[in-house]
């Protein structure tokens, strides 16, 4: 009987934070028509930036057939959450220095992490 309680317990906390998680990623779908203008996740089609699909645990300028910078071509880095979230909240500081994407960046640490929850999803 106990055993049950906890097993329910442990079940409705695992649905709240599944909640959680599917509204923020919902919230960064909005906020990702800030990129779109320049990135797709389709590998065959790059714009004026890279394509981003699976862009988790690839390189720094990984993109074969995109012509990066010098400053992100020279980057010895992959892409993680915190590493692009160190980048969204300020593209022009060090490690990313001198790359030439046209952002300013995203001041509000929430809004990039539910932009960062929706990347994690769409570009599996
Ligand atoms: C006006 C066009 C433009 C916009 C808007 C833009 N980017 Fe970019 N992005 C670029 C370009 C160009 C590069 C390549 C920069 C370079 O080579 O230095 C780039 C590079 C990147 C990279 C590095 C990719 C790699 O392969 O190493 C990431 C990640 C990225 N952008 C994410 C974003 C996200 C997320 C947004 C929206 C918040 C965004 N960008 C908005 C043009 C843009």
């Amino acid at each position: 009987m106990v055993l049950g309680i906890r097993v329910l317990a442990a079940a409705g906390v695992t649905t709240i934070a599944l909640a959680a998680a599917a509204q923020d990623a919902q919230r960064g779908k909005a906020l990702f028509d800030q990129c779109v203008a320049c990135h797709s996740f389709d590998p065959a089609r790059n714009e004026a930036g890279p394509h981003l699909k699976g862009l988790f645990g690839r390189k720094a300028a990984g993109v074969g057939d995109f012509i990066y910078s010098p400053p992100l071509r020279r980057a010895d880095f992959v892409w993680t959450p915190e590493l692009l979230d160190k980048f969204l909240a300020d593209p022009q500081q060090p490690p990313f220095r001198g790359n030439r994407m046209p952002f300013a960046g995203i001041p509000d640490a929430q809004a990039r992490a539910d932009l960062i929850a929706y990347l994690k999803q769409a570009s599996e």
